[in-house]
């Protein structure tokens, strides 16, 4: 049985993927802050999942709860980094910056070399983390989100250039989605906005393939295309 853990489990994305993790017969570490709704999660498979309830914006404790809860799944195939935050700044409150860093850019590292780290030692694994299209240009609408994305996507792309390096069958999954149906892509102006369901069977298919790169729904791969066409003298006046 394979094992993998879902950091952000509780809601959105990372709890949909947990289900179809354990539906196609792994056995899965599932995190986030609301352990309750963990517990919930784990009721309606108690032989597929095991609830670990932490902050990774913790960093001292990340390493300490990572490896016990993979001694407690009895190993670590797949990490899947899930969570994160974002939020419209257009007053650029300092405060708000700094608490999306804080998860996106600090927790996402502590996540991210651990994992890193376990796979080099054992010598195999899979990780991926859900960035954004977000992370391709910035924007004056949300500053410390759009750039802790591009962060984000050039950290995975470091680790998939030492994996590489290391010629260890260790892979680094960016999964880049648009709009996908969840508590944070409440707003205005959303288009092409996927089920979850949709965003999460696209995700699942991109790990089974082991694609470094996948832009969710596919289609978001043209937003992505266009975005980086945009000359810099027309984006600075968008
Ligand atoms: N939905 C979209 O349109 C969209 C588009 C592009 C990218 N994304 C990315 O997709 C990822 C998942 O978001 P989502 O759409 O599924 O939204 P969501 O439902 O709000 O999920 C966010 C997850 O992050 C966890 N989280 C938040 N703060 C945390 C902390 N300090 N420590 C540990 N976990 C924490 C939450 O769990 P707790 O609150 O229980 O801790 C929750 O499980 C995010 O990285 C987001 O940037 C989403």
């Amino acid at each position: 049985m394979k094992r993998a853990i879902v950091v952000g489990a509780t809601s959105g994305i990372g709890r949909q993927l947990a289900i179809t993790l354990a539906a196609n017969g792994y056995k899965v570490g599932i995190t986030g802050r609301r352990e309750g709704l963990l517990i919930k999660l784990q009721a309606t498979r108690p032989d597929s999942f095991i609830v670990s309830a932490f902050d990774i914006t913790d960093i001292d404790a990340v390493p300490q709860k990572l490896r016990q809860l993979t001694d407690e799944l009895g190993g670590l195939d797949l990490l899947v980094l899930s969570s994160g935050t974002g939020k419209i700044n257009p007053v650029l409150d300092t405060v708000i910056e700094n608490q999306i860093n804080s998860l996106n850019v600090s927790g996402f590292t502590a996540v991210a070399n651990w994992t890193f780290n376990l796979f080099q030692k054992q010598g195999w694994g899979h990780f991926a983390a859900i960035t954004s299209i977000a992370g391709i240009r910035g924007s004056r609408q949300a500053p410390a989100y759009f750039a802790s994305k591009a962060y984000q996507i050039h950290y995975l792309e470091s680790l998939r250039q030492k994996a590489t390096n290391l010629k260890l069958p260790i892979y680094v999954t960016d999964i880049r989605p648009g709009f996908v149906d969840t508590d944070m892509a409440a707003g205005e102006n959303l288009f092409w906005v996927a089920s979850v369901e949709k965003a999460t069977s696209q995700i699942y298919s991109a790990l089974q393939n082991k694609r470094d790169v996948v832009y969710i729904t596919k289609r978001w791969r043209i937003i992505a295309f266009l975005f980086r066409l945009i000359p810099k003298a027309l984006h600075k006046r968008m």
